[in-house]
């Protein structure tokens, strides 16, 4: 495909992670960011992220000849478990460590950021407003040959197309975090993604690691969170309703589907915060005596002790021992 330039515009969370993934891969990649001061933000991430990836590869040779390694090796990473070795692993683990330090630059400058861009991944915080604005920024000093991808969860592109001055041009590509071992590609185009587009943006996903997911029209939420989100909500619901604990709840889950874990495990990678904040947005929570509105209760009770999951050490489940 005729990618070789790749932008990264914001350098959070997935931002980094994307960086770090399209440099593994061989891409050259631009990580714009607004500011000097966010230099001194994203530089300790793309390191903490670069070391992640590559202790997972680490972790990969212990798992090869084990039959469960191929369900557990960082996907993202290996392209294929089939005939892998530790010697290959090591290779891939060199290489990894040379395209992380020759691979990356960080620019501040927005029109030389993507001066030469095949590719461009908005990846900047939910915020439509500050989305809209920076895209209306960015289109005149956008090259005409380059995509655009957005990775928002919870936005359309729709909402943004015209804004891009090149609708036909633009579609989301949307990543789960950790994104070199969870590599899911959501692709949705808007109507007016041309479709030769979206399938570059296809092929691209695949070029980074990722296994693409085509959604053939817009969806809230794409396909993963269409699902997860009203099953967590269904799960806490049982909770808050005091039918089972969260223990049992998990339990029934794992035993009945196989599934390696529960939603209250889920709940604590996504972060209490942010099933807070799902929680909110159901008008029934405002509603005194409703199980939405108690499991709010319960949720800022966790909260406010520090308990907001894996990251903090403590969510449903302690992590610290
Ligand atoms: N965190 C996740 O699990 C996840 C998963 C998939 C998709 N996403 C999506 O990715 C995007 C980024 O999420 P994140 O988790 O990386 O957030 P984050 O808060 O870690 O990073 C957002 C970045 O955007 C920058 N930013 C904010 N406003 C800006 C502006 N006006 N101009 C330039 N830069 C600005 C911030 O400095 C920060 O570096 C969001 O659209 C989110 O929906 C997040």
């Amino acid at each position: 495909m005729g990618v070789n330039n790749v932008t990264i515009l914001g350098g959070g969370v997935l931002g980094t992670q994307i960086a770090l993934q399209a440099a593994y891969y061989g891409f050259n990649v631009t990580i714009w960011l607004r500011s000097e001061g966010s230099i001194e933000r994203t530089k300790p991430k793309i390191a903490r992220y670069s070391e992640l990836m590559l202790a997972d590869l680490e972790g990969a040779k212990a798992l090869v000849g084990n039959p469960m390694g191929g369900f557990l090796y960082p996907r993202g990473l290996i392209r294929s478990w089939d005939g892998i070795t530790v010697e290959k692993i090591d290779e891939l683990i060199a290489a990894g460590r040379e395209r992380f330090a020759n691979n990356l630059t960080i620019e501040i400058d927005l029109a030389k950021a993507v001066a030469d861009a095949d590719i461009a991944v908005e990846a900047m915080s939910e915020d439509p407003k500050a989305k809209t604005e920076f895209y209306e920024l960015l289109k005149d000093k956008l090259p005409e040959k380059t995509i655009l991808c957005t990775n928002s969860s919870t936005l359309l592109p729709s909402m943004f197309a015209e804004h891009t001055g090149r609708p036909e041009k633009y579609c989301a590509l949307h990543f789960a975090n950790t994104i070199w071992k969870n590599n899911t590609g959501e692709v949705m185009g808007h109507p007016g993604t041309d479709k030769a587009v979206y399938d570059q943006v296809v092929e691209f996903a695949a070029a980074i690691g990722m296994v693409p997911l085509q959604l053939h029209k817009e969806q809230p939420g794409y396909i993963l969170n269409s699902m997860l989100v009203p099953f967590l909500s269904a799960a806490q619901a049982l909770w808050a309703n005091e039918v089972a604990d969260v223990e049992t709840i998990d339990l029934t889950w794992r035993l009945a589907t196989g599934a390696p874990a529960g939603p209250f495990q889920i709940l604590d990678i996504v972060g209490l915060e942010t099933a807070y904040n799902i929680n909110l947005m159901k008008p029934e929570t405002q509603q005194e005596g409703t199980i939405s509105n108690k499991l709010s209760k319960l949720l800022k009770e966790k909260i406010d002790k520090g308990e907001t999951g894996v990251n903090a050490g403590k969510g449903f489940y302690d992590y610290r021992k």
